[in-house]
């Protein structure tokens, strides 16, 4: 969602705040601003409708002087994505101004008592009301910003990370959080603020996570070297902050010679595989050690029933563990959307184990979903990928999936990397629990190693799908088919089109298609069919028959050496032969491809794909 990003210190704040909005700029981009408090003590906002550079533009003829600032890319939630709504916003006063990622939820109540106060409003944001409710309760209350701002907080429900600035206090900085998250970046001199560590990480890699309903206070002097940080409850409580170290790189944020991050991060997944799977899968010893498996074996060992919990792209890779745990641990498991689920009065039992799949770490409805099922006595066991995240820290134990950033908002490698993450932990219960056979299991984790150089293989054929992918930038639709391990492919490989194209696009199970998306089959109609040599391919041959039939075309992604299907589709690409429940990594490689060259064609903006956001840290 929205990206904060703040600075206190010796230097010049807007050059730090700007270059942090573009590396935030994934998370939501419709409209950005800064609040910089110059030399002479002035609060100057400046903001601008569309992305960061629009907003650079804007400020090039303005003071940007001031070594305070605090700055915001916005994902609209409440009200349309324009100036008057961008951030920051002033209170009635313009002495204080605010960034806020998050929702308020009961804004409207807290908005008349202000309006009855005389208190008048420029935006349709929930976020003016908050700063409004602070500088109220200041001016009322006769307190300090501080703890105007805790006694404000508490009448807030929702989510929110927010920081302020305060044109009579230029050497503090103060920020907050509950629901979405805030890193606070600790320099020489200085102090960064920002929604994940993705701007702070060029200055230092020391770091303190706020948590949930904290408030931190932050002093530094340009002139002299008072430097301080306060932490502290909503509720007036001291808390002692915790220094951790960041394990990101600067290289890991760059684009490392491709055009888009989404090219760079489907090309690295021959490495990120590799990175997930290390110190993990023991291919010379033929086992897999996870430790999030050995540490809690008796609660996988003992569980009646797995209930996976994730939104999006996460969700898909939670269909495929379905197959995977199923199959070799022969434990049923639910697969649940965590907004459905969250909401649902779903029936949760003290041995049931749930899983969260995250990327972020950061989904507000998967983490509500989490808290749902840990105070049923649940198990949660979460996959994500950013280390320190909210998800990982409420869980009972996980597996992080270590690919590095994922800045492309359309998510590919770390797709992968949960996939392996959640058929290594299959393979570990069915191990432990006797429920496979030991053949299986170490063709399994012998074909897992080869995986990594098999879709380095797949990539090869790059250019030859960037060429087809011209011939489908008409389509109005898609129709994407698959079955088994497969059929959550086929939705993934819709998922990735629709996103960054904007082409409407349909995943179906193969057997499904004469059940309606059959009459929707015509000569305009591209159906992409994952078809590898599985279990029911005989039966996707005879699918493939019947949407030629019908005139449509047909775009394949078979084994290599497959003679039947080649023959009758317009367009194939091979992947290597592997493990039925292996075949995902490889098929899903050239539907990444397809879209992400059909939106270049189409000349869409394949990084920042418009009203999506890459972490959704609202519901
Ligand atoms: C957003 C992103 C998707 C992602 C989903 C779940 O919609 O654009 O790429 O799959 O959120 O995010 P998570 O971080 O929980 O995996």
């Amino acid at each position: 969602m929205c990206g904060i990003v703040g600075y206190i210190g010796k230097r010049k704040a807007y050059p730090i705040l700007i270059k942090g909005l573009h590396r935030l700029e994934y998370r939501g981009y419709d409209s950005a601003g800064v609040a910089l408090i110059n030399d002479e003590g002035q609060l100057n906002v400046y903001k601008a409708k569309g992305k960061v550079a629009e907003l650079e533009a804007f400020c090039a003829e303005k003071d940007t002087n001031g070594c305070i600032g605090i700055a915001h890319t916005r994902w609209a939630t409440h009200g349309e994505p324009n100036t008057v709504n961008a951030h920051p916003h002033y209170s009635e006063s313009e002495r204080l101004a605010i960034i806020h990622n998050g929702i308020i939820e009961n804004y409207a109540v807290l908005k008349a008592g202000l309006q009855q106060e005389g208190y008048t409003f420029r935006s349709d944001t929930d976020t003016e009301v908050l700063v409004q409710l602070i500088e109220y309760t200041q001016v009322n209350r006769h307190v300090d910003l501080k703890t105007a701002v805790q006694l404000a907080l508490q009448q807030v429900i929702g989510a929110y990370a927010i920081a302020i600035l305060d044109k009579d206090h230029p050497d503090t900085l103060i920020a907050a959080r509950k629901g979405s998250p805030l890193v606070v970046g600790i320099g020489e001199d200085e102090y960064f603020l920002a929604s994940d560590a993705t701007p702070i990480v060029e200055y230092t890699d020391k770091v303190i996570y706020i948590e949930d309903e904290e408030v931190v206070v932050l002093t530094a002097n340009s002139q002299s070297s008072i430097l301080n940080y306060q932490l502290s409850t909503i509720n007036g409580v001291d808390k002692t902050p915790e220094i951790k170290r960041l394990e990101l790189s600067l290289s890991q944020l760059e684009k490392g010679g491709y055009p888009h991050f989404m090219l760079k991060e489907i090309f690295e997944q021959p490495r990120t595989l590799t990175d997930s799977m290390r110190g993990r899968v023991n291919v010379r010893q033929d086992n897999i050690a996870l430790s999030g498996f050995i540490d809690n074996k008796e609660r996988f060992l003992n569980a009646k029933r797995i209930i996976i919990t994730a939104c999006g792209t996460s969700w898909h890779a939670g269909l495929i563990a379905m197959y995977a745990i199923e199959e070799f641990a022969q434990i049923p498991v639910e697969v649940e959307y965590s907004s459905e689920f969250r909401y649902r009065k779903p029936v949760i039992n003290q041995d049931d184990v749930v899983i969260a799949i995250s990327q972020s770490g950061e989904t507000a409805d998967t983490l509500a979903a989490i808290q749902l099922a840990k105070s049923k006595g649940a198990f949660i066991f979460s996959i994500c990928n950013v280390v320190g995240a909210s998800i990982p820290r409420v869980s009972d134990s996980g597996c992080y999936t270590h690919v590095g950033p994922e800045i492309g908002v359309a998510s590919t490698k770390a797709f992968t990397a949960q996939v392996t993450a959640l058929t290594m932990l299959a393979l570990c219960i069915g191990r432990e629990k006797g429920t496979m056979s030991e053949d299986k299991y170490l063709a399994v984790v012998r074909e897992l190693g080869r995986i990594p150089d098999k879709i380095s293989r797949v990539l090869e054929q790059d250019a030859r799908i960037a060429d087809f992918a011209k011939t489908f930038t008409y389509a109005q639709n898609f129709i994407y088919l698959g079955r088994g391990y497969n059929y959550p492919v086929a939705m993934e490989g819709a998922l990735k089109l629709k996103e960054i194209s904007y082409i409407h696009a349909e995943g179906y199970p193969a057997a499904e298609m004469k059940h309606g998306p059959i009459a929707l089959i015509s000569q305009e109609m591209p159906v992409v069919v994952v078809a590898p040599h599985c279990g029911t391919y005989e039966k996707v041959v005879s699918n493939i028959q019947e949407i030629k039939a019908r005139k449509g075309r047909v775009i394949a992604v078979v084994t290599e050496g497959d003679e039947l299907v080649s023959k009758i589709a317009d367009y194939i690409i091979e992947v290597p032969e592997t493990e039925e429940c292996l075949t995902p990594l490889l098929t899903v490689i050239p539907l990444q491809l397809l879209a992400y060259h059909i939106a270049v064609v189409k000349g869409c903006d394949v990084d920042q794909p418009r009203n999506l956001a890459k972490s959704v840290t609202v519901e």
